[in-house]
């Protein structure tokens, strides 16, 4: 959930690390610090808080050297504090460590440390780290060593960078486990190391991501990987495709805004290369399916946490709907302790923006022990999911920064109904007229998208008029239903107003006793096969004095005169409807917490990617 970032070439590491940080603050926002080597001595500044909070101390008190670590942190242990913010030192100062991970089993070796003389400076999981590599260099004199030694004593999943006052010219980085990336990028004549691709892909795009249980010794102008074993590994170099461009915030006031206008184009973006237009035909290489595999599917169980797991709910319709196999959807967090029926002729399919997500990782380990396919549909380029995956999709949506997630969750719905069309058309149950129609379908929704985001002042005007409420009820019914639950989350997450999303059919088994004057009831009643329903329940809001606001389908005449807002969207072929039907209710979230005065882009209590179990 922390971010990691650090240099070591001829440049100043400071400035680095810090803008580097900034670019990962969405990762955890607590506390942050750096720590720079410099005469032979490690400086740190640290402290409780935003970046900006270290930016402002670094600037009091200047600290510079051509090799440094820097970390922001979402707490586990201890509070956030300037005690417990990282980096930290070794008793000696000779050692300082930054740290993504849970040591499982901290207290034990606090103990055991603490027995022999160490005297702890903060709560924090991560110092037992640094006292450990003191104590193993003592004996083995070889940081790589004393760092392979330590980490054979750590339980649980840890990515983590060294430095030592005693070896000045390398770092050691290292992962175990399922605890977020750990990016090597490779400069000329300067290394950058990171826990996320946007922290450093400004100053290189030739990036190097370390397995679990990978160790590295990078020096400004190379780095060696080794196994805890201590065998040599040779790692396959990346090229990262990203623009730097896009992880900045351009003209918008937010990350989310932007993302959330983003999606147009990330939408095409995810058309590119998978769509045939010349005959109407999906191909998705990444999955490197055969036709035999594709026709012996016998299931899909797929897996995700919080937004990826609402676009799988609405990706086992598609998949059920075109493609006829049945789908499970198990929430990641779950799925191990579900012990779910999966066989060999079962695909587990993940989704994921980060591709980090440690529920969703376990959950994968899980699929693969149970002898599943393994495949995933995953945002961020060289994560562990796409790594570990027999097959993947790749959205296509460039960095996303804003915790809650958008872009990110209607380019893997275009994925899903991609990989809908294309198995329906391998297993042989397209007619050739069907699946142009499908096709079509699909290369009208970057354009319909666009049209729902031109009415953002209309939307922002309703949401000013619902800012105060102190909840809210989202109903939608079949491939709209998770709309519900995703338009309660992003109300949620962001405004901290609590919202309800449910299947509108399950409004009258109990929701409808909180149904007063006060409660604004949103409902999807765009023009599909449930609308006659959803208009049944926009009644029975309205007779117990409920506030409905619906997203309806411009052209509807009979909803102004029951809604008493509405949020209008373009006609869309319903099985994508989703895509567009969620638009308005992004919108309605970020202006109410907008007009709250909120962190929009980093909520309280949240990360972007939730690299503990
Ligand atoms: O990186 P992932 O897609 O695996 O993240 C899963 C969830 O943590 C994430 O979608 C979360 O629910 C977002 N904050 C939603 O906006």
């Amino acid at each position: 959930m922390c971010g990691i970032v650090a240099y070591i070439g001829e440049r100043d590491a400071t400035p680095i690390i810090i803008e580097g940080l900034k670019k990962l603050e969405y990762r955890g926002y607590d506390s942050a610090g750096i720590a720079v080597l410099s005469d032979g001595l490690i400086g740190v500044r640290r402290d409780a808080g935003k970046i900006r909070r270290l930016e402002a101390l670094v600037a009091e008190q200047p600290i510079s050297g051509n090799i440094g670590i820097g970390h922001t942190r979402w707490a586990t242990h201890g509070a956030p504090s300037q005690q417990n913010a990282h980096p930290h030192l070794s008793a000696n100062g000779r050692v300082v460590v930054v740290h993504n991970g849970i040591v499982e089993n901290y207290l034990t070796l606090r103990e055991e440390l603490s027995a022999e003389g160490v005297e702890f400076r903060s709560e924090t999981d991560t110092e037992t780290i640094a006292h450990l590599i003191e104590k193993f260099y003592a004996v083995e004199k070889d940081l790589f060593r004393a760092v392979q030694k330590t980490l054979q004593r750590l339980k649980g999943a840890h990515g983590l960078v060294v430095m030592s006052a005693d070896e000045p010219d390398r770092l050691i980085a290292a992962r175990l486990g399922n605890a977020g990336g750990v990016a090597i990028g490779v400069g000329e004549g300067e290394m950058f190391i990171a826990s996320d691709v946007p922290a450093i892909v400004e100053h290189t795009r030739n990036m190097v991501f370390l397995e679990s249980g990978q160790i590295a010794i990078i020096r400004k102008d190379h780095f060696q990987v080794e196994n805890l074993a201590g065998k040599a590994v040779t790692p396959k170099l990346q090229t990262i495709p990203w623009d730097p461009v896009s992880a900045e915030k351009g003209n918008y006031r937010h990350f989310m805004q932007k993302e959330i206008h983003e999606q147009v184009r990330a939408l095409s973006d995810t058309l590119i290369g998978r769509v045939d237009f010349d005959n109407y035909r999906i191909k998705l290489d990444g999955l490197n399916l055969d036709e035999q595999t594709a026709m012996s599917i016998q299931k899909i169980f797929i897996t995700a946490c919080g937004t990826a797991a609402h676009a799988g709910m609405v990706g086992k319709i598609l998949l059920e709907r075109i493609a006829r196999i049945p789908v499970e959807v198990l929430v990641a967090s779950e799925f191990r302790y579900a012990d779910p029926i999966v066989g060999e002729n079962d695909v587990v399919l993940a989704i994921s923006q980060s591709g980090e997500t440690a529920d969703t990782l376990a959950a994968m380990e899980e699929g693969r022990k149970k002898g599943a396919l393994l495949w995933s549909i995953v945002n961020a380029i060289g994560s562990q999911a796409m790594r570990q995956a027999d097959g993947c999709i790749s959205m296509q949506a460039g960095p996303e920064i804003g915790v809650a997630s958008t872009k990110a969750f209607t380019a893997p719905l275009m994925d899903l109904y991609m990989l809908a069309v294309y198995l329906a058309d391998v297993r042989g149950l397209l007619s050739r007229s069907r699946r142009i129609e499908l096709v079509k379908d699909l290369l009208k929704i970057p354009s319909l998208v666009e049209k729902a985001l031109e009415r953002e002042p209309e939307v922002a005007l309703i949401a000013e008029k619902f800012k105060d409420v102190k909840g809210a009820l989202y109903l939608g019914r079949g491939i709209n239903m998770p709309i519900a639950y995703e338009g309660a989350l992003k109300l949620k997450e962001i405004s901290y107003i609590h919202a309800e999303g449910y299947p509108a059919g399950e409004m009258k088994h109990g929701p409808i006793a909180l149904v007063d004057k006060e409660l604004p009831v949103v409902v999807i009643a765009t023009k599909d096969d449930w609308y006659d329903k959803m208009i049944s329940q926009v009644e029975q809001a309205k007779a117990r004095g409920g506030k409905v606001i619906a997203v309806a389908t411009e052209g509807d005449e009979l909803i102004p005169t029951l809604a008493d807002e509405i949020m209008w969207v373009p006609k869309t072929p319903w099985l994508l409807s989703p895509v567009v039907d969620v638009i308005p209710l992004q919108i309605f979230a970020y202006h109410i917490a907008t007009a709250l005065g909120l962190d929009v882009d980093q909520p309280r209590n949240l990360a972007k990617s939730v690299t503990v179990e």
